[in-house]
């Protein structure tokens, strides 16, 4: 996500224990700890990272077993770059593929880089800023030559949205037309596209393919699980609460077993205003004031059926089913979607369900854990914002092989999507100094930490479900959740089932603490100060002002665990920073770790990759945003006992890509046979270099100016093999 619509407010008011002091205690602790700790201690720990207490050699406690050889890097760590091109390793090529713009039917006409985007053009062509994706096979065979791409356009560019007149109309004040209103809200939301290979090993979109299709922030959804047709989600527009338009600010995603794509609401409140009668939810998740980061609500007047109006949440009827004064809370979930446009579980003509029982906040993404018969699935999602939270998903139906994923055949994945997304329990985690942890059950008959009901700290229902999502935040707060430095991508090693996940930075966290000094205005960008009475700082806390961020592993003893151990993979920073406890060179230093990837290569044995989305200036003085690679099998804690990967390890941790200037790296995956490695270009400050082209090299640095284009790239071998061995 760009700086841009980045919301640097701290809306967490509760006083649970910021995650850095959890940390600082934990690394204290293993400062005891090869200082000659307990054995009970020691043993909790053994097996997932602590050298000396793991029972095989690899020690790191995931990825290969001891009888199998560990993966080795078949690459080079590059060098950073800073130019308007992206770099590779050699031996390797990147090529741009559907660039925002490319159409998806032949209907609207080609893309020219002098175009005027329309709503219809936008409506019927690849949306912007390119994020979160994942790959459906159309049959096994064929999966490793073309698939339906599902694709996340998670925010507008409006500078090059509206290059050729110059800009937006009435951005800061003023009513916004309604064509260009119409043009942004299509520019959001997913992308589904059928992408296939030639024999030259090119990748292009099959235009016209009948799963062509884009779902924006105005596509008609309904809503499943808990919140579907409560009080919560009546609107003018649905009085029943059954459905809601659009999905907005989708950035990361996840997939099911089932076949299905889950796409994340992150940065939503920004498209909504509310002046007065605010739920406590509103203040908690930042629904704004006066006027929305587009200032999409001023075209209401021109809308019918509150296409715009519905932006203003201000209650302007007697009742919510005369007003859209509910409509933010339609929005802020994960949402499901048929790549393969089977329509029959839902009365609308989009192949998707708001999933609320994962929870309502700012989801970044959606992560299936390990998959075992006969257990519950479970998902991992994360709250991106200063100090929020990080959740787990436990379905009540255990997984039935037979529910898998069929490739080829047209039937009902969303009725099998209920089945395992729509019962279940939805738990908020909880860090403990000693390396162990708890998952906290968000059920309205849940405890609180001063020992009342959840349900009557919230004041709803005893029985309300649905009001616990609504309010999932706030319900966080009062069973002493874990505040995290900002949780962005998750991803599961298969085998092991161990969790990573990347916390991107927390900036707004100091080092002398931060008084209570919340305020609600929420009109304001920004920070107004915390609730927590203090932050942790002393000289030993290692991040008291995080800029670099770090990547989180966890493991639990089975899917529908209530406690895991954890430990961290690794330490962003500047090879010359003081709090480099990972040791980095400036051949891997990296900051704000956001997409993350492990890519299992079977036998236990695995690839994690990392990608950045970074401001802070210790590195971004040396390289633009990037992609970088390591086994975690090949590393381990060592001296310093910080972090998994530590000095000695350097070698292991290679840099394998980086972007363009301007730009964040983000979305990533493979073809199942791994000869080609898709990855996202996001809000490029000046690239890609022929600004006319769909298809092209991603490594010709651009000349001159051009009208900069979000983009998938394909990164593969001169030689057809595996990408990164
Ligand atoms: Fe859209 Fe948290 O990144
Ligand atoms: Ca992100
Ligand atoms: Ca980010």
């Amino acid at each position: 996500m760009s700086k841009e619509i980045e919301d640097h407010r701290i809306l967490n008011r509760s006083g649970n224990e910021p995650f850095s002091s959890v940390l600082e205690r934990h690394i204290s602790r293993r400062g005891v700890m090869h200082g000659g700790m307990g054995m009970a201690a020691m043993t909790m720990m053994s097996g997932f990272g602590l050298v000396g207490c793991s029972d095989d050699d690899d020690n790191d406690g995931g990825g290969d077993t001891p009888d199998v050889e560990p993966l080795a890097l078949g690459f080079e760590s590059i060098r950073g770059s800073k130019t308007d091109a992206i770099v590779v390793p050699e031996g390797y090529t990147a090529q741009v593929l559907i660039p925002w713009g490319t159409p998806l039917n032949n209907s609207v006409g080609q893309w020219s880089t002098d175009r005027r985007m329309t709503p219809e053009y936008q409506a019927a062509s690849v949306g912007m800023n390119h994020d979160g994706m994942y790959h459906f096979p159309l049959s096994e065979e064929s999966a490793s030559r073309e698939f339906i791409m599902a694709l996340n356009n998670e925010y507008i560019d409006q500078s090059a949205l509206w290059a050729p007149q110059g800009g937006p109309t009435n951005q800061q004040g003023g009513d916004r037309p309604v064509d260009e209103v119409r043009t942004e809200i299509n520019a959001y939301g997913i992308t589904i596209v059928r992408l296939s290979k030639n024999s030259d090993n090119i990748w292009s979109s099959d235009t016209g393919s009948r799963y062509n299709r884009r779902i924006t922030t105005g596509t008609p959804i309904e809503l499943s699980g808990p919140v579907r047709g409560s009080d919560y989600v009546v609107t003018a527009y649905s009085n029943d609460g059954t459905r809601t338009r659009g999905t907005n600010n989708n950035c990361a995603n996840g997939f099911t077993p089932w076949g299905t794509y889950l796409t994340c609401e992150e940065n939503w409140p920004g498209i909504f205003i509310k002046n007065s009668d605010r739920y406590a939810d509103d203040d908690r998740l930042g629904i704004l004031r006066e006027r929305s980061i587009w200032g999409w609500e001023t075209a209401a007047s021109q809308g019918s059926n509150g296409e715009f109006a519905r932006f203003d949440a201000t209650p302007a009827a007697a009742s919510a089913r005369g007003d859209y004064r509910n409509e933010p809370r339609t929005f802020g979930y994960v949402v499901e979607i048929d790549p393969y446009g089977n329509t029959t579980s839902v009365s609308t003509e989009t192949a998707a369900l708001k999933r609320t029982l994962l929870g309502r906040f700012r989801h970044e993404g959606c992560w299936p854990g390990k998959l075992t018969e006969g257990e519950p699935v479970v998902f991992y999602t994360g709250h991106d914002a200063r100090n929020e939270y990080i959740y787990k998903f436990v379905s009540a139906a255990n997984w039935d092989p037979a529910d898998a994923n069929r490739p080829g055949e047209d039937y009902d994945r969303l009725a099998i999507g209920s089945k395992y997304m729509d019962e279940g329990t939805l738990y908020v985690a909880r860090f403990d100094a000693d390396g162990s942890g708890e998952w906290l059950a968000l059920t309205p008959d849940a405890t609180t930490q001063d020992g009342r009901r959840l349900s009557d700290a919230l004041g709803i229902g005893a029985d309300d479900m649905a009001g616990v999502l609504i309010n999932t935040c706030d319900a966080a707060d009062m069973l002493g959740a874990t505040p995290m430095d900002r949780p962005e991508w998750g991803t599961v090693d298969p085998a092991s089932g161990d969790v990573y996940m990347t916390l991107t930075n927390n900036s707004d966290r100091t080092a002398e603490g931060m008084a209570a000094t919340y305020t609600d205005d929420a009109s304001s960008i920004e920070a107004l100060g915390a609730g927590y009475d203090t932050a942790p700082v002393n000289a030993a806390n290692p991040r008291p002002d995080n800029e670099a961020g770090q990547v989180i592993r966890w493991r639990e003893p089975s899917a529908g665990a209530t406690t895991f151990e954890w430990n961290i993979f690794v330490f962003g920073a500047a090879a010359g920073d003081t709090d480099n406890f990972s040791g980095l060179t400036e051949l891997n230093q990296f900051a704000s770790p956001d997409g993350l990837w492990y890519d299992d290569r079977g036998d236990g044995r695995g690839i994690l990759w990392i990608e950045t989305d970074n401001g802070y200036d210790g590195v971004l003085d040396y390289t633009n945003d990037q992609v970088l690679a390591v086994v975690p099998s090949t590393v381990s804690i060592g001296p310093g006992d910080q972090a998994v990967v530590n000095p000695d390890d350097q070698a292991q941790l290679r840099r394998f890509a980086v972007g363009p200037n301007g730009c964040e790296v983000t979305g990533i995956f493979a073809t199942p046979d791994r000869t080609s490695l898709f990855i996202n270009i996001q809000h490029p400050g000046n690239w890609p270099a022929d600004p006319n082209q769909n298809v092209q090299s991603a490594t010709e640095a651009t000349s001159g100016t051009v009208r900069p284009r979000a983009s998938t790239v394909v990164i593969q071998k001169l030689d057809g093999g595996a990408v990164g061995v």
